[in-house]
């Protein structure tokens, strides 16, 4: 099957930071540029320099840090944004002018108060000034899904004639669906005249929680740059969340013939990263990188997971650079499961012994949510002492806090907490994958 390559356009320093709570200091913006190069997104918005002198500073320091990336500076329509998104970024090797006109009767009428003959102008003159500067100019038509086709059609043609090389179709407000989106892309490639010049490329909000499926719509329709954000961040809902969409592409190339540059094992730590440097934290079921995105909990699933890991996960945690699946005790847990935890906390049981540990497990589980290590300890401590522990137990196990095993070498430090004081998840290693590990990562990962 033929691959085609996807461009990733990576706004968490721009859309990304207009997130409640997200905003970073020049400091903090250049640490994690340097974990977005790492990770090797093909473009970075380092910030919108009209926005304020810190962040014109960023994008700056970022300009002149970076090498490899493409770096692009935010601007409105209108000259002044454009001269100084450009002064912040001209130092850079590949840098990148994005300039955004709203194009929707709604932002048209209400917002800036142009008539679509003023807009059509205005974003023309302002990709001709722009081009005057920089060669590689990307024209955004603010609240494209719900601009009127035929002058979506008009201005992208007009910005194309006067040099805009990206043509991004914002979803601004999270309003479409995956088929209309697509659909979109599809109408522009027919009726635009000069679009095989420029770019495609796709921008979702997640308002309604389709901003991973609209780009994928997006993609399949002929779009071949997605603008993401790690985590997710962005206004609102937020932006469509890089690391799943890179994962959707590589987990199920076999539906999905694109390719993108990311490192994928440089994923989990740019997710840590953001959220130690923001303070704003996952929700633990979040796709790919979430506390609770290779943990287990059910006694089936942590006994199948156990024996093989393919039964219940579709992609390595490593790959992505999580360092190990997690077994979460609690009352849907089976002995399988309990057993190993104790066998790692130093101490081996008969079957039967386990089977009176378990029932206790179970009974303690139905009370508290989660069973940390030292309720294990304490279970073992209160008259129920093993006979035989192949590795000896201290004589009265105390309550002790929850130390999980130590982690391997490329471990990434576990999502901060707010507090910063829970203890993380017990980790634990994974059942051995050699027997199976090659065969079935390469039929996992397509290749
Ligand atoms: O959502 C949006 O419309 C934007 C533009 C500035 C591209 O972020
Ligand atoms: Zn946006």
């Amino acid at each position: 099957m033929e691959r085609t390559e996807i461009r990733v356009f990576d706004t968490t320093l721009r859309d990304g930071e207009q997130s409640p709570g997200c905003s970073m200091n020049v400091e903090e913006k250049l640490r994690m540029a340097h974990q977005l190069d790492r990770l090797g997104v093909d473009v970075i918005e380092a910030g919108f320099p009209i926005a304020s002198e810190g962040d014109f500073a960023a994008v700056r320091a970022i300009a002149a840090a970076l090498r490899r990336p493409i770096i692009a500076a935010l601007a409105r329509a209108c000259r002044e944004d454009i001269e100084r998104a450009w002064e912040a970024v001209r130092e850079a090797a590949h840098p990148r002018l994005h300039l955004f006109l709203a194009t929707s009767d709604v932002h048209l009428e209400y917002k800036l108060r142009i008539s679509r003959q003023q807009c059509l102008e205005r974003a023309t003159q302002s990709v001709t000034r722009a081009k005057t500067l920089c060669d590689d100019v990307e024209f955004s038509p603010e609240d494209a899904t719900r601009t009127d086709r035929n002058f979506l059609c008009q201005v992208v043609e007009a910005v194309i004639e006067a040099g805009a090389t990206t043509i991004n179709i914002p979803d601004t407000v999270g309003y479409a669906t995956p088929a209309e989106f697509g659909e979109l892309i599809q109408i522009l490639q027919q009726r635009v005249r000069g679009i095989e010049r420029a770019v495609i490329s796709a921008h979702c909000h997640d308002d309604l929680g389709l901003a991973v499926a609209n780009s994928l719509a997006a993609i399949s329709q002929g779009a071949r740059q997605v603008e993401c954000t790690i985590n997710g961040i962005g206004e609102r809902a937020g932006n469509a969340a890089l690391e799943e969409i890179v994962m959707a592409l590589r987990v199920r190339s076999d539906r999905l013939p694109y390719d993108t540059a990311v490192v994928a094992k440089e994923l989990y730590p740019a997710s840590v990263l953001l959220s130690e440097i923001t303070g704003v934290g996952v929700q633990p079921n979040k796709a790919i990188i979430g506390r609770n995105a290779f943990a287990h909990e059910a006694g089936i699933h942590q006994d199948g997971v156990l024996k093989n890991p393919l039964t219940y996960e579709i992609m390595i945690p490593q790959s992505v650079g999580v360092p190990d699946s997690r077994l979460v005790l609690g009352k849907h847990s089976g002995r399988h499961a309990l057993g190993l935890r104790y066998e790692q906390l130093g101490y081996r049981f008969e079957a039967r012994q386990l089977d009176e540990i378990y029932r206790g497990f179970v009974a303690l589980a139905d009370r508290i949510k989660q069973i940390e290590d030292y309720h294990l300890l304490d279970l073992i401590g209160s008259g129920k002492a093993p006979a035989q522990s192949t590795i000896s137990a201290p004589e009265k196990p105390r309550a002790v806090a929850a130390s999980p095993p130590p982690l391997n070498d490329t471990a990434v430090p576990p999502l901060p907490t707010k507090s910063g004081s829970k203890p993380d998840l017990p980790h634990f290693p994974r059942a051995p994958l050699a027997d199976h590990h090659g065969e079935q990562e390469d039929y996992l990962w397509g290749v």
